[in-house]
This record gives structure tokens, sequence and C-alpha cells, in this order.
């Protein structure tokens, strides 16, 4: 587990590893991540689908992004940071828009239970 600075911030690397170990951290860490400890923000009840070309994108794991589904870095202070992923070739992606997927950054139909 990855353990905060002195001044308690942490400063998350951007996957998913990194996600579980700010859960883990926030947990113990009280009252300050509090937001994140009750999941994020529902962005919409459905996926966001779009043509991609290949390249690096960052999809927003807290839902406060403004560029859905993409970071636009409104998760400071949330405890999210976003996922990062390669797209090798253009295609169709469902990117998860209600950011409670079990297989980031993409719908799993986890939106249906919400
Ligand atoms: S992860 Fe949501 S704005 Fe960056």
């Amino acid at each position: 587990m990855r353990i905060g600075t002195p001044s308690g911030v942490v400063e998350p690397e951007n996957d998913v590893d990194s996600r579980k170990e700010i859960i883990l951290f926030a947990a113990s860490a009280g009252s300050r991540y509090k937001e994140h400890m009750s999941g994020p923000t529902i962005a919409q009840k459905s996926p966001i689908v779009q043509k991609v070309d290949p390249g690096t994108y960052y999809w927003c794991a807290c839902g406060k992004s403004k560029s859905q589904p993409f970071c636009d870095g409104s998760h400071k202070c949330t405890g999210f940071a976003p996922v990062k992923t390669e797209i090798t070739e253009a295609r169709t992606v469902a990117w998860c828009g209600c950011k409670h997927t079990s297989n980031p950054c993409f719908c799993d139909g986890s939106h249906s239970k919400l």
C-alpha cells in the first residue's frame, strides 16, 4: 500500500492499481476523503459511444469532468485519478459513463444496476 506524504497529499499514478490504493488510503484517512469514499459521481447512466482514433486517452474516473468521458482535471481533491488507456487502432468505443464499471474505462453494463 502506498503511504501518503507527511502533509497527507497523495500523488496517484494514472492506473487502476493506484486507484485501489487510494481507496484503501481514504478508508484510513477519515473525513478528508469522505467524498471519495462515497464513490464516484455518476456522469450519466449509459455508455458514451464514440469512434476514436489510435492514441492515448485519460478516462475520467471521478465523474466530475465537464469533458466526459475524459479527464479535465476536476478530480483534484476527490481522491480519484484518471485512468490512462491506449487505443491501438481506430474503432468504436463504449466508454463507461456511470463510473462504476469493473473494467475501466469501458462499459460493462454496471449502469443498469444503479
Ligand atoms: S478523473 Fe475525473 S476529472 Fe480527472
